[in-house]
Formats: C-alpha cells, structure tokens, sequence
C-alpha cells in the first residue's frame, strides 16, 4: 500500500532539543501539521548510546531522524578531545548505523570549521576540507563516517548560530554589553552569521521535499546572508538591543583574533557557498540582520516573562 502524503504526516525523530538549532526545529515543526514529531534531550536520548538509539528507533520507527547534538566548544575541544570526538564522530556514525539498519533517513548538521579559512571567497561543498582544531576536525570525521554508513544523509554544514538558547554569540555580547562601559569584538575573522529560526526553516524545508520524493542526498551549506566580522555583528547587537534598554556599554573596540587568547584556532573566513541548497531544493538565504533583530526581540520578551513570573 502507498502511503497518502498528503494525509499522512511524516514522522520525525528529533535529538538534541535542549539545544539552540534542536530547540527551534522542535518548536516548527510541532507547530506544523505536516510533521509528527518525537523530540529528545539528550537526557531522554543519548546519542552515543547505541542500545538506546536502537530501542527509540525500534519503538517510534520515524520516517526521517535528526540530529542536532554537538559538542560545540571550539575552545574547550582542545582540551577535551575524548569528549569531542565521542560527540561529534563516534556518536554520529551509531547513529548513522541505526538508521542504516532500518533504512532510515538522518539529517546532520555540520560546521564552516571544516574548513581552514584561507579561502576568501567562500567554500562551496566540493572545496576540500582541513580543519583547523579538534572541533573542526571532529565535525569532519564524523561527517565522513556518516558518508559511508548510511546513503541517505542529509549533511547540512551551517555558520555562526546565533538565538536566545545556550552560549552564543549574540546572547555572551548582549551579557558583556549590559555589564561593561568598553567591550572588544574581532574585526579579522569573516563569516556569516545565521539564526536558529532559520536553520530550523531550512531543514522543514529540506524535509518537506524528501518527504514528497526528492532524492537530493548530500552535504549542503547554509548560511545566512551578508558577510560580516564579530565585531559588525557585535555594532549590530548593541543597536537592536539599544531599541529595549539604555545599555552600559559605550564603546565597541575593535581588536585582532590574535589578541583575544583562544586555546584553538579559527577560520580566518568561513563563508559558505549557498548555491547548491538554492539549485536542488529552492531554498534561498536570508538576511541575518532580520533575523538579530527578530531574535532580540524575542530575547527581551523572554526575559519579561521570566520576571513577571519570578
Ligand atoms: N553553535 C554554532 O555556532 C554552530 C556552528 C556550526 C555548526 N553547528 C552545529 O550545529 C549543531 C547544533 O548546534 P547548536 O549550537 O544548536 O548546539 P547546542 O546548542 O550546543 O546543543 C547541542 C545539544 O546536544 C546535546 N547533547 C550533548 N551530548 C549529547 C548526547 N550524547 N546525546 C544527545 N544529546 C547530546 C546537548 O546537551 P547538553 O547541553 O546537556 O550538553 C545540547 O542540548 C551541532 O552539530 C553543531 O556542531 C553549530
């Protein structure tokens, strides 16, 4: 018997949801009837785990699995290479194995830090990957790994996720900018910032297409649009926070990547290529000006409500 797509909603398994690209994708798709959705923490599911996989996929047996985990620490990596790799590589591939054993599609997402940054252009899906440090390095195998276990894999390498969940860019200078009079933001390090939201709206997207026949399997890039530095981002954060609060901060300084100590080194430019998503799937980039403030916004409506309901 086929199924009825049009009546039959795709069944979705979903790991990772306490995390910034996890939170928002769990948001979307339980809010379209498109999908139904199995979501997990990774207190409910650990990935790396292979009898709970196997048991959670065994028991909800979705249509399409994602994995939105990581270990993202770039600078905490280095130092904590088992854990990295347990993450980023081995737990991948077991999943990937999993799924394989009952052909079930898995979408991953990936990293710009597969890359080395010395291409300024930006790397499109054939460049040939050299990452940097042991974040990068992790993404990459467990990308590899992901490749040749499990055909039909969607790999969806994203840069510079920002949103109102977790440690990242956009929520540690809003912090810094409400605590301290002078703040420092790179101006040497280029890539594209890109919102959560619009990750999530990406991999619906993807999963929509899939769900009604296309066989694009692969890896793919997606950021959003407009090449910046931290620091334009940083100038771009303090005017859309400056709309809410008088912030303490009154001056943004400019300063070298070398001089801000980091245990790994970064991609001097991780722009991603885009084009590939746009010709096999119709998916264009965003602009993440629109996104920042749209998710500033909903960062001092979150914070409202926490101190009305504290
Ligand atoms: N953040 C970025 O700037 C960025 C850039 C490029 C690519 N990416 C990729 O995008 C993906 C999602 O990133 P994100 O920023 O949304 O990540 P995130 O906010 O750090 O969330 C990752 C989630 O994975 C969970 N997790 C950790 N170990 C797990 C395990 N063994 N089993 C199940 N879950 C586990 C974490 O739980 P705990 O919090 O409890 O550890 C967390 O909820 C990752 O693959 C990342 O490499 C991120």
């Amino acid at each position: 018997m086929t199924q009825d797509f049009l009546t039959t909603p795709a069944k979705i398994l979903i790991t990772g949801v306490d995390g910034q690209i996890g939170y928002f994708l769990n948001q979307a798709a339980q809010a379209d009837p498109f999908f139904s959705v199995v979501a997990f923490t990774d207190a409910k599911l650990d990935i790396s785990h292979r009898a709970q996989v196997q048991k959670q996929l065994d028991e909800h047996q979705p249509d399409y699995v994602i994995n939105t985990t990581g270990f993202n620490a770039v600078d905490r990596a280095e130092a904590s290479a088992e854990r990295c790799f347990a993450l980023n590589r081995d737990a991948v591939e077991n999943l990937a194995l999993a799924c394989g054993d009952l052909s079930i599609p898995l979408i991953h997402l990936s990293s710009d830090y597969v890359f080395d940054g010395h291409y300024a252009s930006g790397y499109t899906e054939d460049d040939q990957a050299h990452p940097l440090g042991l974040y990068g390095e992790s993404k990459w195998q467990g990308e590899e790994l992901l490749r040749t276990a499990l055909p039909q894999h969607v790999i969806l390498r994203v840069s510079w996720v920002f949103s109102t969940i977790g440690d990242n860019f956009m929520r540690r200078a809003l912090l810094q900018a409400r605590q301290e009079e002078e703040i420092s933001a790179a101006d040497d390090r280029r890539g594209c910032p890109t919102s959560a939201n619009d990750i999530a709206r990406v991999i619906i997207a993807i999963l929509k297409q899939l769900h009604n026949g296309a066989e694009n399997w692969g890896t793919y890039h997606y950021c959003c649009a407009e090449v910046t530095t931290r620091y334009g981002f940083t100038e771009a954060v303090l005017a859309a926070a400056g709309q809410y609060e008088k912030l303490k901060v009154d001056k943004l300084i400019p300063i070298s990547s070398s001089d801000m100590g980091s245990d790994a080194e970064r991609p001097a430019s991780s722009v991603l290529v885009c084009s590939k998503l746009l010709n096999h799937f119709g998916i264009r980039q965003r602009p993440w000006r629109s996104q920042l403030v749209a998710m500033i916004r909903e960062q001092y409506q979150n914070e409202e409500i926490s101190h009305i309901s504290a």
